[in-house]
């Protein structure tokens, strides 16, 4: 059974930084580790932190003197503010392409401009930026509610980072209607894009799709729906220990992608598992 994984697969630059200088604080730093919500949708790597002495802490109540990891999402200035005062130190881990946003948005409110922010509301991203975007924010995800925005003189749009490439388009034709001047930002980040291209170029070409990542993360569900969208045979699994042989019966090529959100060593042992299959069932043949 050949084995190939997806030429984009796995962390992207600002989770992978986030990550390493999280898992270095736990070792280097003397004293409680916290971070606010989970520092990535990945259940494994969280356990693993969670081992070394890096607290998820699910809200600010939970949080006392000691280091607390702002995680690459980002957070809101008075919640920043918040977390300082109760931890005594922060490590600001916001993913800089994040921060760009903010700084986006920031000026833009500054300028005059009311800020419509194209992603989900409750993504913590989000609610990140619109913290940075003025008094007269909007979020909007759909073109309903871009039909919804009031009319005024001045428009800025920027995006979530991770939103649909095809949704924003069309979020933000929906508003040229809402102001003389409407300026639009494309703040997407192609980690995503390029993630589901690399899927859907491996799982055109294999027996079988297997979509690696956390099924609390949404890039990670989304890659595998695009996969199933293609018609490929797709599979999400979180671990190793997910996989079941029978899927694997009379299968000669498997693709494995994986999102944003899923670390190299859970994709290594999914690929060691698939080929230590692949070499017993050799074996067996051989010996048949
Ligand atoms: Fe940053 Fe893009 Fe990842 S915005 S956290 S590098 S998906």
């Amino acid at each position: 059974m050949k084995v190939i994984v997806a030429e984009d697969a796995g962390f992207c630059y600002g989770v992978k930084r986030a990550t390493k200088a999280a898992f270095d604080a736990a070792a280097g730093v003397d004293g409680p580790v916290f971070t606010l919500g989970a520092l990535i949708h990945n259940p494994q790597v969280v356990a693993r932190l969670e081992r070394e002495g890096v607290h998820a802490a699910k809200s600010l109540d939970e949080i006392g003197p000691g280091l607390a990891i702002i995680r690459s999402h980002g957070l809101p200035p008075d919640t920043k503010k918040a977390l300082e005062e109760r931890a005594g130190r922060v490590l600001d881990l916001t993913c800089p392409t994040v921060k760009a946003v903010q700084q986006r948005a920031a000026d833009l409110a500054a300028a005059g401009y009311r800020v419509v922010i194209i992603g989900d509301r409750y993504h913590p991203e989000v609610q990140a930026i619109a913290g940075y975007a003025g008094p007269e924010v909007l979020i909007v995800n759909s073109e309903e509610e871009a039909s919804a925005v009031p009319e005024g003189e001045r428009i800025g749009v920027v995006m979530q980072t991770t939103h649909a490439a095809e949704a924003c388009r069309r979020i933000a034709g929906a508003l040229l209607d809402k102001a003389r001047e409407v300026r639009v930002f494309n703040t997407l980040c192609d980690a995503t894009s390029k993630r589901q291209h690399a899927a859907l170029e491996l799982a055109a070409k294999v027996d079988v799709a297997l979509v690696v990542g956390g099924h609390n993360s949404a890039n990670t569900g989304r890659l595998a729906e695009l996969c199933r969208k293609l018609g490929a045979r797709t599979y999400h699994v979180e671990t190793a220990d997910e996989l079941v042989p029978a899927w694997f019966e009379g299968v000669s090529t498997v693709g494995v992608a994986a999102g944003t959100s899923t670390p190299d060593w859970i994709i290594e042992e999914i690929v060691a598992r698939l080929k230590s299959w692949g070499d017993s069932r050799a074996r067996t043949k051989t010996a048949e």
